[in-house]
């Protein structure tokens, strides 16, 4: 089969990691016998010093005639003095938007080779941390009405349609059905409005999913179950300003934000797949980064967007293999220890995707 994917680099290590993905998605595509043809655009800082905006429309219009999305990551302190509306930050509000793109799946995992690595506590670990945050993208907070009033009072507003929480909230249900069968839907019902309907809704769906669990926590308190207790988790289920919070904490307590992949869903096949991590401007252009996450990205694509299971555990299994020969970039590497550069790990999974 063939497969169109539009390539957006993006800033700072973007362009870097994410010819690494495109490199395995190449050493799958030979193996599997699939093409994958690319079609780069421009977002974000990049978008802004080539065009003069952080979202041009030709990006969404290749985006739109793509199969799917490969995003590396925007911004940078080069572009901090931009107007709000034409930051790079905004270029990522905007293409989710565009893209229907509701549904963002933050997988967080332990990987075994890399476990001293995580902050916890061994003892805290429990049976292990291996969760997946599903987080509304395209409603909340983030997009409701802003504005300024004269006596110096902002207004973000924060608001929910029974159908936004609806369809969010299968999409955790059949997640977990994939996993453990356990849903965790996070809000703050105790003082807001949104988040009252948000848990009726929930409830509402939950009687579809008789097999799944469903419990509900506080966000304030799910916060802190994160790190005391963190394999109670499957499927954490929640609106977007809090899980943005909540997965960067998922994330972090791996202690390998290198490693961790995104995807972002539609209704349609077509998501975004990105690294969780940033645009990393301090190591940009040096060939230090870890593309990992971004070739596990890559491997989300292909589960996801083009239903290719095989193929993404042949990349899977490809970075599992590479971990556990002790091979290591920097920022996964113990102090001290040798490290190898960003297209040298690429080249080494692509290595073992042909030979897997
Ligand atoms: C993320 C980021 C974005 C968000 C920013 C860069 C707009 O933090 O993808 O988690 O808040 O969604
Ligand atoms: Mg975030």
């Amino acid at each position: 089969m063939e497969y169109s994917i539009a390539v957006l680099k993006g800033d700072g290590i973007g362009p870097e990691i994410v010819s690494e993905a495109m490199r395995a998605l190449e050493a799958v595509g030979e193996k599997f016998g699939h093409t994958f043809t690319f079609t780069e655009a421009l977002i974000g800082g990049a978008a802004i010093d080539a065009v003069g905006e952080c979202l041009p429309e030709r990006t969404v219009d290749i985006c739109q005639g793509s199969d799917s999305v490969l995003l590396g990551a925007v911004g940078g302190p080069k572009w901090d003095s931009q107007p709000a509306a034409n930051r790079p930050e905004k270029a990522l509000l905007g293409i989710r938007k565009e893209l229907g793109l509701f549904a963002n799946i933050r997988p967080a995992q332990l990987w075994a080779p890399l476990a001293d690595a995580c902050p916890l506590k061994p003892e805290r670990l429990g049976n292990g941390l291996d969760l997946v945050v599903v987080r509304e993208l395209t409603g909340d907070v983030y997009f409701g009405e802003k504005k300024r009033d004269a006596d110096g009072r902002a207004h973000d507003d924060m608001t929910y349609s029974v159908a936004e929480i609806e369809r969010i909230a299968r999409r955790a249900f059949e997640m977990a059905r994939q996993r453990n069968n356990h849903v965790t839907s996070v809000d703050k019902a105790n003082v807001l409005e949104t988040s009252r309907l948000w848990r009726e809704t929930v409830a509402r769906v939950a009687e579809g999913y008789p097999d799944v669990e469903l419990d509900y926590l506080y966000v304030d308190n799910a916060a802190m179950q994160l790190v005391l207790n963190p394999s109670q988790f499957d499927v954490i289920l929640t609106g977007n300003l809090f899980g943005d919070i909540l997965s960067d904490e998922a994330s972090c307590i791996t202690g390998s934000i290198g490693m961790l992949p995104s995807a972002s869903l539609s209704l349609s096949s077509r998501g975004m797949y990105e690294p969780i991590h940033g645009s990393a401007p301090d190591i940009a252009g040096k060939n230090l980064a870890n593309p990992i996450a971004t070739i596990l990205s890559a491997a989300m694509m292909l589960r996801y967007s083009f239903n290719l299971p095989a193929e993404a555990k042949a990349i899977e299994d490809a970075v599992g293999r590479v971990l556990d020969a002790g091979f290591r970039t920097a920022d996964i590497a113990k102090p001290g220890d040798e490290y190898m550069t960003c297209s040298d790990m690429g080249r080494a999974i692509c290595a073992e995707i042909k030979n897997g």
